[in-house]
């Protein structure tokens, strides 16, 4: 199938497969995949180890000027890496989710996320995944997804993903993260999670990968009049 070179946007709420599914769109179509979330979680293992977030999870202003030292890319792999070493695994944890929320509300950080996602997508072709990307980041993205999924199946999904890495996870508590994260994102005041007027919805509850890729298909069929 031959698709334009456009920018694929997926956003929607926490754990609800858009990574996965964004990653395979990319592969499927010879795409550039980028997850936002992941700078988003670098920048929140940054300031934990600059120790720039107090005990009472307040953020130091400190933090902005700091940004000016990170460095956060991706490698031929697509792992995230902050000054060339792989943080991969450590943005996934649970201290990183617990406080990523309240670090990315932060405008100055948006800005900083925003400008690396731009000068890495500077070659279109990219699918790429997170709260404001059709919104936002990327107002002109040729493809607009909103994904969701029932609380339920997230957590489950999350708790079987972490449990896999062999993180110590307890569902309860991975469903009050992801609820916790919803309302956080949705309220924030720049740039809140909302899903786009001209975004096509995904609910993928009960749908494997396969039938996502499938659905994509189809409308991208349909949207560009593609005929192969
Ligand atoms: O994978 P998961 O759904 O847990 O989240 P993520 O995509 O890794 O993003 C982690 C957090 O970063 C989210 O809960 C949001 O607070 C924030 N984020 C955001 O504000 N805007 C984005 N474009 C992407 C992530």
């Amino acid at each position: 199938m031959t698709i334009p070179d456009i920018v694929i946007a997926v956003d929607g709420y926490s754990s609800t497969g858009k990574s996965s599914f964004a990653k395979l769109m990319a592969k499927e179509f010879g795409f550039l995949y980028l997850d936002s979330g992941a700078l988003y979680r670098a920048v929140t293992l940054f300031a934990q180890r600059e120790n720039l977030i107090r005990k009472d999870n307040s953020v130091s202003v400190s933090l902005r000027n700091a940004l000016g030292t990170l460095k956060v890319d991706f490698d031929r792999e697509g792992r995230t890496c902050i000054d060339s070493v792989v943080v991969e695994n450590q943005i996934r944890t649970m201290s990183v989710s617990s406080q990523v929320s309240p670090i990315a509300a932060l405008p100055y950080v948006r800005e900083f996320v925003d400008r690396r996602l731009h000068e890495m997508a500077s070659g279109g072709r990219v699918v790429m995944d997170g709260r404001d990307i059709g919104t936002t980041v990327f107002p002109n993205a040729g493809l607009k997804i909103f994904m969701t999924a029932s609380m339920e199946v997230r957590a489950q999904r999350r708790f079987l993903e972490l449990t896999a890495k062999g993180q110590s996870a307890c569902i309860e508590e991975v469903k009050k993260n992801l609820q916790e994260r919803d309302f956080i994102d949705s309220h924030r005041e720049t740039s809140p999670l909302s899903r786009a007027a001209d975004s096509f919805l995904l609910d993928n509850s009960n749908m494997t990968m396969e039938q996502e890729i499938l659905w994509v298909k189809g409308v991208l069929q349909g949207k560009f009049l593609i005929l192969d």
